[in-house]
C-alpha cells in the first residue's frame, strides 16, 4: 500500500517517490505533467568494478533502460523544456543515439562537466588511474525544441558555456553532503547543488515544475528550494529515485528536511513510499 508522509510546509506539492522511476514516469505521463526543466543523472552502466554498475544489471542492457525511460520523460517536456542528461565516457554514444533518435540531433548540444578541480577538491580521494586520469564528464542537453527555447544568464550574468565549469566538483558534493548529514561517505556519486542549481536557473521560469529521475542524495530538491529562496520564484520538484542502499531513507529525505530546517527555506515536500 502507497503511504505518504509530509514534511514541512508543502503549499507548492514537492513530491519525492521512493520507486523504481518507470511506473511513477508512466503515472505522470498518465496525469498529464509538464516540467520546464529535467534532470536526469543515471547509473552510468560502467564496467569498472568498484562503481558497481554493469550491463547484466539490466535486463535488456543500459541503452533499453535508458531509451524507455527517456521516452516517457520527452512526454513530461513542456514545449520549450529541456533535459540535462549526466554521462561519462562509458555510455556516451549509446545515450547519444538514442536522444538524436527521440530528440533529433538538431535538439541536443553535449556540455563537459570538469568533476576534478583543485579549487573545491581539497578532500577528494585519488582512485586508481589507467593511464589518463579521468577528469571530465558530460551533460548532453535535450530541447524539444531549441530553435524557440531561450536560457536566462547564470549567476555570473553570462550564458551557460559548453564547459560548465567553476560549480563544484563530485569531491565538493561530498563535502556538501558530510556539512549537512555528517558522514560523507554516505553516497558515492552525488553532484553538486550550485551545479543543478544553475543548470535549473537557465532553463526554468519561477513557476517551473523540475523533475529528477535519478534523484539519489537529493541535490535537485536542494537547488531547486536554494534558487527559490534566492529569487523568490515559486519552483515545484518531483524527485523519484529507488532505494539502492536505503538511499531514499537515509540520504535524500533526512538531507532536504535538514536543509528547510538549516536554511530556513519556506518550503516542504510530501514522501510517497510503499509500506
Ligand atoms: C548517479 S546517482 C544520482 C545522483 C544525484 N544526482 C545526486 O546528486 O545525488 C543515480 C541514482 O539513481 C538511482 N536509481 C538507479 N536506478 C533507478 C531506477 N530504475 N529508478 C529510480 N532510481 C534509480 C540509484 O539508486 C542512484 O541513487
Amino acid at each position: 500500500m502507497r503511504s505518504i508522509e509530509v514534511f514541512g510546509d508543502n503549499r507548492l506539492n514537492n513530491l519525492i517517490y521512493e520507486s523504481d522511476n518507470l511506473p511513477v514516469l508512466k503515472e505522470l505521463v498518465r496525469e498529464g505533467v509538464k516540467a520546464d526543466t529535467i534532470i536526469v543523472d543515471p547509473p552510468y552502466n560502467t564496467a569498472i568494478p568498484y562503481i558497481g554498475y554493469k550491463d547484466s544489471d539490466y535486463s535488456e542492457g543500459w541503452p533499453a533502460f535508458m531509451s524507455e525511460r527517456l521516452a516517457l520523460s520527452k512526454d513530461l517536456l513542456s514545449p520549450t523544456g529541456v533535459m540535462f542528461i549526466n554521462i561519462d565516457e562509458n555510455e556516451l554514444v549509446s545515450l547519444l543515439t538514442v536522444c538524436y533518435r527521440l530528440f533529433g540531433q538538431e535538439n541536443v548540444n553535449v556540455l563537459v562537466w570538469p568533476k576534478v578541480d583543485p579549487r573545491f577538491d581539497a578532500n577528494r580521494v585519488e582512485k586508481p588511474v589507467f593511464n589518463v586520469r579521468s577528469a571530465h564528464e558530460y551533460i548532453v542537453l535535450c530541447y524539444n525544441d531549441k530553435k524557440n527555447t531561450v536560457f536566462k544568464n547564470t549567476c555570473f550574468g553570462k550564458p551557460l558555456e559548453s564547459i560548465v565549469s567553476g560549480l563544484g566538483t563530485t569531491s565538493s558534493a561530498k563535502d556538501e553532503i558530510a556539512a549537512i548529514l555528517g558522514d560523507r561517505g554516505c553516497f558515492s556519486t552525488p553532484k553538486p547543488m550550485a551545479l543543478f542549481r544553475e543548470l535549473i536557473r537557465v532553463s526554468s521560469g519561477k513557476d517551473s515544475l523540475v523533475l529528477d529521475l535519478f534523484a539519489g542524495s537529493g541535490t535537485t530538491g536542494h537547488a531547486v528550494m536554494d534558487l527559490n529562496a534566492e529569487d523568490g520564484g515559486g519552483r515545484r520538484f518531483i524527485l523519484i529515485t529507488n532505494n539502492e542502499s536505503d538511499i531514499c531513507r537515509s540520504v535524500t529525505v533526512p538531507r532536504l528536511k535538514k536543509v528547510i530546517e538549516a536554511e530556513h527555506y519556506d518550503s516542504g515536500f510530501a514522501f510517497i513510499h510503499e509500506d
